[in-house]
């Protein structure tokens, strides 16, 4: 039997460390939240995705009475990113969350199928979406997006 580990490589970063463009993806998925419907669960996420032409497009959880009918920030923005802009590159995409009266201390990841709609956009484009994760104590930094987050992946290829 051999023992294989697989590694997430990331960093850990200041809003000051980023740049002028990763800042204001930053403050665009900050301002989603707003826009957030969470009257079940008060957890209220944004996203902001960066296209290939530099337009920010934004989108945000929202929920249902039928709780598994309610869609995640980060699929509104990507679907939404892909319906309006199909010809267009997903090259970053910022998520922050906010409950509680304030955004996360520590940034929230994307939940598992929201990493798969990741894979799939990712794949579609040949672009690793650079992910940036808000927290107020500090933001995560995935420069290789869902390659990194879904070590062990099911997509086209294993379709064949
Ligand atoms: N949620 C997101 O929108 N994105 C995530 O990455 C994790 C969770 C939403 C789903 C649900 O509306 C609420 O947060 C609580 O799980």
């Amino acid at each position: 039997m051999k023992e294989l580990t697989h590694t997430c490589h990331y960093k850990l970063c200041s809003y000051d460390e980023l740049s002028e463009q990763e800042r204001q993806l930053i403050d665009a998925a900050k301002r989603a939240t707003e826009g957030s419907y969470a009257p079940y669960s008060h957890f209220c996420v944004g996203a902001a995705a960066l296209l290939s032409d530099g337009k920010i497009v934004t989108g945000n959880n929202q929920e249902n009475a039928a709780y598994p009918s309610g869609i995640c920030a980060e699929r509104t923005t990507l679907f939404y990113a892909n319906a309006a802009y199909p010809d267009k590159t997903v090259a970053a995409l910022a998520i922050a969350a906010y409950t509680n009266g304030d955004f996360t201390p520590t940034p929230i990841a994307p939940c598992g199928a929201c990493r798969q709609v990741m894979l799939e956009v990712e794949n579609r484009y040949k672009h690793p979406i650079r992910t940036l994760l808000y927290g107020t104590k500090g933001i995560i930094l995935i420069e290789g997006g869902a390659t990194e987050l879904l070590p062990l992946r099911f997509d086209a290829s294993s379709l064949e």
